[in-house]
C-alpha cells in the first residue's frame, strides 16, 4: 500500500482509460480521486444552461467565476455539483462534450479550475490520483508520479463507444472523428495544452486490458512510494 500523501498525475487524450484506471488505482491504494475533465464539463454545462455563447471568449471569461463547482473525491463514488445541483449526468451529454474544448481553452476558466484542483490535492488526507490533460505539467508539476496514457485512435473510439452505448445513438466512425477533433483542439490550444511532461512515464494501453493498466500504475506508485 501507498504511504500518506502520494500525489499522482495521470494525463492523456480521451479514451485511453484514464478515468477507469485512476479510480481503480485510487480505490486500491486508499487515495482520493479527482476527475478534472468533469470540472471542465461542469463549467461548460453551466455556460450552456445559462445561455452563454461558448464561442464568445469574453463572455465565457466574464462568467467563469459565477458557478460554484464542488468535486467529491471518494474513488468509490466520485461526485460533481454545480451550484449545489448534481451534474454527473448532464456533463456527459453530447452537447457538453462538443462544447468543452472551447470553454476549457479560455485562460480565465483554466486559472480558476487549476486553483480549485490544487486546493483539492493539497487537502487530500491520504494523497490523491488526479487525472486530466495538463496535470503533470501545469497543475501539479511536483507530483510524486506522472503517468501519460496513450492508445491508438481505433482503440480509443471503441472504448468511448462502449461507455456511450445504451445512453445515446452511437456510430464508431462518428465517435472516432469527434474524439480526434477534440484531441486536436485540446493539444493545440495556447494555455496548458494536452502534452506529456518530460518526467512522465508513458504507457501505451492499446493492447493492454484495464486490469493490466491498473496493475502497471499500482506498481509505479509503489515504486515511488518506496523511495519516499
Ligand atoms: O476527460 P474528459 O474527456 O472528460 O475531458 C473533457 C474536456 O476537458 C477535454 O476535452 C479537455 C478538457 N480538459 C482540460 O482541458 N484539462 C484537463 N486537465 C482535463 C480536461
Amino acid at each position: 500500500t501507498a504511504p500518506a500523501s502520494v500525489i499522482v498525475a495521470i494525463d492523456g487524450p480521451a479514451g485511453t482509460g484514464k478515468s477507469s484506471t485512476s479510480k481503480a488505482v485510487a480505490a486500491k491504494l486508499g487515495l482520493g480521486y479527482l476527475d478534472t475533465g468533469a470540472q471542465y464539463r461542469a463549467i461548460t454545462w453551466w455556460m450552456l444552461t445559462n445561455g452563454i455563447d461558448v464561442d464568445d471568449v469574453t463572455a465565457v471569461a466574464d462568467a467563469s467565476a459565477k458557478p460554484v463547482i464542488v468535486s467529491g473525491t471518494d474513488p468509490a463514488a466520485p461526485t460533481i455539483t454545480v451550484d449545489g445541483l448534481d451534474a454527473a449526468g448532464p456533463i456527459r451529454s453530447q452537447e457538453v462534450t462538443a462544447a468543452v474544448s472551447a470553454v476549457s481553452a479560455v485562460p480565465e476558466v483554466r486559472a480558476l479550475i487549476t486553483d480549485l484542483q490544487r486546493s483539492i490535492a493539497a487537502e487530500a488526507p491520504h494523497g490523491i490520483v488526479v487525472e486530466g490533460r495538463d496535470i503533470g505539467i501545469t497543475v501539479l508539476p511536483d507530483a510524486d508520479l506522472k503517468v501519460f496514457l496513450t492508445a491508438s485512435p481505433e482503440a480509443r473510439a471503441a472504448r468511448r463507444n462502449g461507455e456511450l452505448k445504451g445512453k445515446e445513438a452511437v456510430d464508431l466512425a462518428a465517435t472516432r472523428e469527434a474524439l480526434i477533433k477534440r484531441d486536436a483542439a485540446d493539444s493545440s490550444r495556447k494555455t496548458s495544452p494536452l502534452a506529456k511532461a518530460d518526467d512522465a512515464v508513458e504507457v501505451d494501453t492499446t493492447d493492454l486490458t484495464l486490469d493490466q493498466v491498473i496493475e502497471c500504475v499500482v506498481t509505479l506508485i509503489e515504486g515511488v512510494s518506496a523511495e519516499k
